[in-house]
């Protein structure tokens, strides 16, 4: 009988060893924290289907996001719900609009908080898609005219960066040099470049009433079966100017994580999103997996396939789990 002269076990013996050998580790610095902020006076109100995550209004925001900097997570993606829609979702450039109050208010009280704003229309606009419609499809062009009011509003209202989430081809050009010419040099742009016509995002359209009125998004968000035609997209935003660039949903993608990683110098985001998160929380609720088990374990796979970064809803667990010393 033969015994094995190679014995990988040895490294996995003890807790000791095991973490001398771990490759991959999760921290606060990977964390990003998506808050809903909708109009009205004292609402905080859970959403159905993303049991832990509420909208907030306006007066109430300020108090989740010191929650936020107390667990010692650096960064928020702001998502907003206005009161009025519009053909052309004019909110997002207004003064008064969800975004720019809640801006104005959260760097007022919590400055040391680092505010990401999503840049899109699909939230603002009577139709639910992502820019200006000719007919039925969004036309590409009028789009970034309106992006580049929405980012120098955002900019004006304290953003500290900006993440266009809808797809035009040449946003990321169109809004660099809107921010340029208004001397907003230091902003940086999160692109979402491979973002997936995907079925995950159920929940948040939920939570954001960002469900298109008729058809679908598959005219600008990307086909889920293709990988090299993200890497397209992601290159074209890296030529464009964009400092960080996404991947989006994360599960079902790791694979372009992974490629995309490999093919920039710059950092690479994923989001895990609202329909990753509500499967992982309804099946722990129904006592069927370890939900604090199974959401460290899908974290790490993310950061294992080569995300610098996460925008994850259990950004706030993961971080009380840190905290006391997982
Ligand atoms: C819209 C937008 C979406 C998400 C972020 N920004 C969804 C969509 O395309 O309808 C999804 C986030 C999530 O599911 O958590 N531009
Ligand atoms: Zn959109």
């Amino acid at each position: 009988m033969e015994f094995p002269k190679l014995r990988p076990r040895r490294l996995r013996l003890s807790e000791n060893i095991r973490r001398l050998v771990r490759e991959t580790r999760l921290t606060l610095d990977d964390l990003i924290y998506p808050i809903f902020v909708r109009y009205g006076e004292n609402i905080v109100e859970e959403v159905p289907s993303m049991p832990g995550v509420y909208r907030y209004s306006v007066d109430r925001v300020v108090d989740a996001v010191k929650e936020v900097r107390d667990l010692g997570i650096p960064a928020i993606i702001l998502f907003g719900i206005p009161e009025h829609k519009d053909e052309i979702g004019s909110d997002t450039w207004s003064e008064q609009g969800i975004i720019q109050r809640a801006l104005r208010r959260i760097k007022k009280e919590v400055p040391e908080m680092y505010v990401i704003t999503d840049v899109c229309f699909c939230e603002y606009t009577t139709h639910g898609h992502c820019g200006v419609l000719k007919g039925h499809t969004v036309d590409n062009d009028l789009t970034l005219e309106n992006l580049k009011k929405q980012v120098i509003s955002h900019a004006e209202n304290g953003a500290d960066m900006v993440a266009p989430s809808g797809m035009m081809d040449g946003m990321v050009q169109a809004i660099r040099s809107a921010l340029d010419s208004a001397g907003y040099t230091h902003i940086p742009i999160m692109a979402y470049s491979a973002k997936f016509a995907s079925a995950f995002y159920g929940p948040f359209r939920d939570a954001a009433e960002s469900a298109p009125a008729f058809g679908d998004r598959r005219s600008y968000q990307m086909d889920p079966a293709n990988a090299r035609e993200a890497l397209k997209e992601v290159l074209l935003d890296v030529q464009e100017g964009a400092d960080i660039v996404m991947v989006k949903p994360a599960l079902a993608y790791l694979d372009i994580i992974a490629k995309v990683k490999e093919a920039t110098l710059i950092p690479v985001c994923a989001y895990n999103v609202s329909g990753e998160y509500a499967m992982i929380k309804a099946a722990g609720r129904l006592g069927w997996i370890d939900e604090e088990k199974v959401m460290i374990e899908t974290l790490i796979s993310i950061k294992r396939a080569g995300a610098d970064m996460i925008i994850t809803y259990f950004a706030k667990d993961v971080a009380k789990l840190i905290n006391k010393g997982i």
